[in-house]
């Protein structure tokens, strides 16, 4: 339904709150306007981090389980039922419900929808692409990941399009070492990225993630050189998470003030992984 007759998505209707047992502990912004400013650190213990790689893993199961829920048919909405009860049935708390007044348990952004999209009555449609982001929070921590899934079979360039990004999310994990600047990252993707002519989107950037959700640290994707300098030291932990599209990198926002679409409507794809920089690298911290 939601789609106008150019076939551009249109908003649809958000259903009721999920309910969270209260057993389970929240974030403490939840119930509040927006997060306490962060104070803390981007580098954590090898304890702390052992509990991140944990609601990491409950992200990434997470998503998975969404993912096989995808097909011609199905609603965003049945899918962040999926994820919401993934998450609460492991002990953690969907990190996006009540972040900032955000009001569903995952982000389902379909198509020309770059990032943030809202479950809503939104029928997938064969040939449709859609990003699941789905963030755990449990043991004080919270773990960050999104997969693009493609629903039936898509047109060719867009299934590259899914390929490349993922790759691009692979070579930026590559460039991550001890002593670099963070902006080898953004580099990394860039200059694969523009191989194939894609847009890399700017205003929407990885981050530190940890005891805060969005730490402060900025992650970019494209090549920021040399504004973005934080030196990578070892035991830091934040997110890369790029954004490709088939056409411009500038953006629109929705009148729901969450989602976000290519100004031209062309398709976009992300993937994302919460990391930790080890001596040698990186380690994947959300692995299912
Ligand atoms: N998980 C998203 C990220 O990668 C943030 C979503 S915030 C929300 O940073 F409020 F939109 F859900
Ligand atoms: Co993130
Ligand atoms: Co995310």
């Amino acid at each position: 339904m939601p789609k106008d007759s150019a076939g551009h998505l249109v908003p649809g209707t958000v259903s009721a709150t999920r309910p969270v047992p209260s057993s389970i502990p929240r974030p403490e912004y939840v119930g509040k306007k927006g997060p306490s400013p962060f104070t803390g650190s981007d580098g954590y213990s090898p304890e702390k981090i052992a509990l991140i790689r944990e609601s990491g893993r409950i992200a990434a199961q997470a998503i998975q389980a969404v993912g096989r829920a995808i097909r011609p048919g199905v609603t965003t909405e049945e899918l962040d039922a999926i994820g919401h009860e993934f998450v609460i049935s492991h002990g953690a708390y969907p990190s996006t419900l009540g972040y900032r007044g955000y009001p569903k348990s995952l982000c389902s952004s379909v198509n020309e929808v770059i990032c943030h999209g809202i479950p809503d009555d939104t029928v997938l449609e064969n040939g449709d692409i859609v990003n699941i982001d789905i963030t755990a929070f449990k043991n004080g921590v919270h773990g960050d990941s999104n997969v693009t899934f493609i629903v039936g079979e898509a047109s060719t360039a867009v299934t590259d399009l899914v390929e490349r990004t993922r790759e691009s999310l692979a070579r930026g994990i590559k460039a991550v070492a001890p002593g670099r600047e963070v902006n080898v990252i953004g580099r990394a993707i860039e200059s694969y990225a523009k191989r194939f002519g894609y847009g890399v989107v700017r205003d929407f950037t990885g981050h530190g993630v940890g005891e805060a959700f969005h730490s402060g640290l900025i992650i970019p994707h494209y090549d920021s050189a040399p504004a973005y300098n934080t030196v990578i030291e070892p035991g830091m932990v934040f997110t890369i998470e790029p954004m490709l599209t088939l056409g411009t990198h500038e953006w629109d926002m929705w009148a729901d003030d969450w989602t976000v679409t290519t100004k031209d409507k062309s398709i976009t794809a992300q993937f994302e992984h919460t990391l930790v920089v080890t001596e040698r690298g990186a380690e994947i911290l959300t692995l299912p």
